[in-house]
């Protein structure tokens, strides 16, 4: 039986309701499912001591219980529970076993969702094939969670080397581990910092920030740290979430027309753009959840 499919039993035995979602993404996608879910669950079970399978598929129902719900206040309130970026990191960020659980949850999500995983399609498909060159590559991944992005980028570039940031201390632990884990940890440094203040080095070919907009009180600032990060013409893949409320969403974008005139605001050429929404939204909900994937340009001028 596959990791994918391991997973998918567990979580059918622990809360057969929440499993649902995962069946249809494994029966509607198997390819894309088994081949991703085997890499994520493989680098997980290199990272964790004990039942590995457990602590994800924990994180997974912690994580999707929570979306649900906030959901659902959402849908009543029209905002964002959360307000501010101390109150999120202080509840959330901070808090070793809350982040430990959320880290784990959110990473399971890039196999088990389906629109998720069409966004790490798009990532291999659009973004990775920008850096097919023999030269060495310099990546950063700001707000890296999990690190997958750049474990994914280092596993297929073989002469990339990335810079890592995020706010938590637990979350860049655990990367820190996986990416040794994987045994890329020589191309990769990992720090405790705040995405929206640049480190000042720049000059980057590539620059990676996926699900961060709208963890921020001032998300232009985070396209401006991507802007800095990168060279003239370096690329970008940026993700973000519309209408989609989590307990530490506290930017609320409705329209992905939004997102894109910040990215341009900033300096950027949009090169290729696709929203992703979850199946089974229902036709009563008033907003739909969506993943908004970009690969964007720096650009050097006013157009180009
Ligand atoms: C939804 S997770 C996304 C993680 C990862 N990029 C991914 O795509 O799976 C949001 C991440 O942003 C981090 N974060 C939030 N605010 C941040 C900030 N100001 N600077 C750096 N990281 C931040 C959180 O700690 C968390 O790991």
């Amino acid at each position: 039986m596959s990791r994918g499919d391991r997973f998918l039993e567990l979580l059918k035995t622990t809360a057969p309701v929440f499993a649902a979602r995962v069946d249809a993404t494994a029966r509607r996608f198997p390819g894309p499912f088994a081949r991703i879910s085997e890499r994520l669950i493989g680098w997980a079970d290199a990272t964790l001591d004990g039942d590995s399978l457990k602590e994800l598929v924990d994180g997974y129902l912690n994580f999707a219980f929570d979306v649900n719900r906030c959901q659902r206040a959402y849908e009543e309130t029209g905002r964002y529970r959360s307000q501010t970026a101390a109150q999120i990191y202080a509840e959330i960020y901070a808090d070793a076993e809350v982040m430990t659980s959320y880290h784990w949850g959110m990473y399971t999500t890039w196999f088990a969702w389906e629109h998720h995983l069409a966004v790490m399609e798009m990532f291999e498909r659009s973004f990775l094939p920008r850096f097919a060159t023999d030269e060495p590559i310099n990546l950063v991944d700001l707000g890296c969670g999990s690190g997958i992005w750049s474990a994914l980028a280092l596993s297929i570039l073989l002469k990339a080397r990335a810079r890592l940031v995020d706010i938590s201390p637990t979350t860049v632990a655990i990367t820190t581990r996986m990416l040794a884990a994987a045994g890329l940890a020589a191309r990769a440094a990992v720090r405790v910092g705040d995405a929206t203040e640049p480190d000042g080095v720049g000059g980057a070919d590539g620059a990676i920030s996926s699900f961060v907009l709208a963890h921020l009180e001032r998300p232009e600032t985070l396209f401006a740290g991507l802007a800095a990060a990168l060279k003239p013409h370096g690329s970008a893949f940026v993700t973000a979430a519309l209408s989609a409320a989590e307990s530490d969403h506290i930017t609320e974008f409705r329209r992905e027309g939004e997102v894109i005139a910040m990215a341009e605001a900033a300096g950027f050429r949009l090169i290729e753009a696709h929203s992703f929404a979850p199946e089974g939204v229902p036709p009563s909900a008033r907003y739909l959840p969506r993943a908004l994937a970009l690969v964007l340009e720096k650009r050097r001028g006013e157009v180009w």
